[in-house]
């Protein structure tokens, strides 16, 4: 499967902060925000992923990430031209793509929880057409809402809706099968002048083909596009590593981890940044993993 992770758009709830650069590379506490839909992918065993930035700030993410291959990942760059909306992402990205499953997440969403990365591949190899998830929030209104019939089978799909259907909200993490890119090809932008992923889903949803992936409770799910999520999403961050010793959207423990780096280089990754406290732990990281704490622990422990 593919990935591809969104990190263009305008950031303007976050002006002034988005001013210059980019929203993705605003520090969510003690990482770039996009160490966090990375780690996504990755628990999701996803290696071969496109990032899509704006044009002036590719450059910046592919200092930041380079070609994938220190944590055994393979990482493209593209560039959306106009924030022409999400679901622009199959036809910037379809070359990547290439008929292939494809999961699309966006740069400023952040999970955290110990079922994710099982619940990420399960619904990756079950993929009949698309697969979107639903998490539970206070107040939809501001989301994709998701309405359910009584057996919890997906009914419908709607935008921002003032008085929603359910309290189900869709967070910016889909699967596609390979057809998503002609899916998309055949949108038409919307009032707002955005090719919406809400509709590339209702089209899979009129087909038969779209599957709703409860969350649940276990699975954290924040979204830091403005000043107070982004805030919240920092100081959950914080609070889960300090009382846990544990890091959240650690690339380099993960990709150890995964499987896709050994112990050794994982250790030279934290080695580069070792007056950091996260570099130090990168270390502490590699050194357990010799000394024998096994993988599948780790896996279940998140
Ligand atoms: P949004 O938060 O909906 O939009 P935005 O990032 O432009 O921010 P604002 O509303 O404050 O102006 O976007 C969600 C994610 O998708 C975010 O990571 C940016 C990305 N995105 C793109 O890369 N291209 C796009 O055309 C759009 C609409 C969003």
């Amino acid at each position: 499967m593919k990935g591809i992770v969104l990190a263009g758009g305008n950031g303007t709830r976050l002006h002034p902060l988005t001013l210059v650069g980019s929203k993705q590379l605003v520090p969510v506490y003690d990482k770039p925000m996009i160490y966090y839909p990375l780690s996504v992918l990755m628990f999701a065993d996803i290696r071969e992923i496109l990032v899509i930035t704006r044009p002036t700030e590719m450059p910046l993410f592919q200092e930041l990430l380079g070609d994938g291959e220190h944590l055994g990942l393979s990482i493209s760059y593209a560039s959306q031209e106009k924030p022409r909306g999400i679901a622009d992402a199959f036809r910037v990205g379809a070359d990547h793509i290439r008929g292939e499953d494809c999961a699309l997440i966006l740069g400023d969403n952040l999970f955290h929880g110990a079922k994710l990365p099982t619940l990420l591949r399960r619904s990756a190899e079950r993929l009949r057409g698309c697969v979107m998830f639903g998490h539970e929030v206070a107040d939809p209104r501001h989301f994709g809402v998701a309405e359910v019939d009584d057996r919890g089978r997906l009914v419908s799909i709607e935008e921002k809706p003032e008085r929603p259907r359910s309290n189900l909200a869709i967070p910016g993490l889909y699967f596609f099968d390979g057809g998503v890119v002609d899916v998309a090809k055949r949108l038409v932008p919307s009032a707002r002048g955005e090719l919406e992923i809400t509709d590339v889903l209702r089209a899979y949803l009129e087909d038969g083909l779209a599957d709703l992936v409860w969350l649940g409770r276990g699975v954290t799910w924040l979204d830091t596009g403005s000043h107070e999520t982004l805030l919240d999403a920092g100081r959950f961050v914080r609070d889960l590593q300090h009382r846990q010793g544990t890091r959240l959207g650690c690339v380099e423990e993960i990709a150890m981890y995964m499987g896709f780096i050994g112990a050794a280089e994982c250790h030279a990754l934290g080695a580069r940044m070792s007056t950091s406290p996260y570099g130090q732990y990168v270390m502490d990281r590699a050194l357990a993993y010799r000394q024998g704490l096994p993988p599948a622990r780790f896996l279940e422990e998140l």
